[in-house]
């Protein structure tokens, strides 16, 4: 918990300074942290496509197949693809130092992701690269201009342009090639809810639990305060 507030802190100071504001119209997001079988899809979504280059590294394998419901062996069988085993913490194989050389700047951790840049900005973020031949990946980002990330989800989506006319002002456009990703617009939308749903979660995993506990507790009050009236009531019943 102290290492996760650490985390925060430092993570939280140059946040301020990265929240570039962009014009995008960002489409509204709000992650259900209910809906099981979405965090479940994230999950593996996360582990399919992000995992190699961005570790959660105060996330155990265990604890989250735990908490998602999924059964043990299933998470070492489909989940797992580093060789580690199910108590380890989500790191990734990826020496820092390469990594910088080749992206730019070294992927980063996403424990923290969601709570220093909201979900909203991540759906975005995600539904946003687009062709620009002038970035060294081919890609670039409209919530986060000259990223060094490439398009990790372009084989799901597939290749969106830059659908404005030149010089069109207060124009955001983004349009797909037909045909040229394996998900459909609805399919991708659900993919990246499913991601920013999981990734929601991992920045506090025991969310949950406490909203849960802060009901028990309220209702526990409630229950108390009933009574309390009633005896107030016998107490006073007979002196006047
Ligand atoms: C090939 C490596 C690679 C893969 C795969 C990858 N990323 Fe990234 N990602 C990066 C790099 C590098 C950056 C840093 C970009 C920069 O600062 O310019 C980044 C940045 C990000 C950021 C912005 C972090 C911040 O606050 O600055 C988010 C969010 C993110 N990635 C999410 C994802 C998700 C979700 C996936 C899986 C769908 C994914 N990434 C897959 C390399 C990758």
């Amino acid at each position: 918990m102290i290492a996760r507030l650490v985390l925060l802190a430092l993570i939280a100071c140059p946040a301020t300074a990265w929240a570039v504001e962009t014009d995008w119209p960002m489409e509204p997001m709000s992650p259900n942290l209910e809906d099981a079988p979405s965090l479940q899809r994230g999950f593996k979504l996360y582990a399919n496509y992000c995992l190699g280059c961005h570790s959660l590294r105060f996330q155990r394998y265990e604890r989250t197949a735990d908490d998602l419901g999924i059964p043990h062996d299933v998470a070492v069988d489909e989940l797992i693809f580093t060789g580690q085993k199910i108590g380890e913490l989500m790191t990734t194989a990826m020496d820092p130092e390469s990594a910088k050389a080749w992206f730019g700047a070294p992927p980063p951790d996403l424990t923290m992701v969601s709570r220093v840049r909201g979900p909203e900005w991540i759906y975005n973020y995600l539904k946003t690269f687009y062709l620009d031949e002038s970035r060294p990946f081919g890609v670039n980002n409209k919530v986060f201009e000259n990223v060094g990330m490439p398009h990790a989800l372009i084989d799901l989506q597939g290749v969106a342009r830059d659908a404005c006319p030149p010089g069109a002002e207060d124009c955001h456009q983004l349009a797909i090639d037909s045909g040229s990703g394996l998900l459909t617009a609805e399919q991708y939308d659900q993919a990246v809810q499913d991601l920013v749903n999981f990734l929601h979660y991992v920045g506090e995993p025991t969310r949950q639990a406490r909203e849960r506990l802060g009901i028990y507790v309220l209702g526990f009050l409630a229950f108390l305060g009933i009574f309390t009236y009633l005896l107030n009531r016998e107490y006073w019943k007979d002196v006047h």
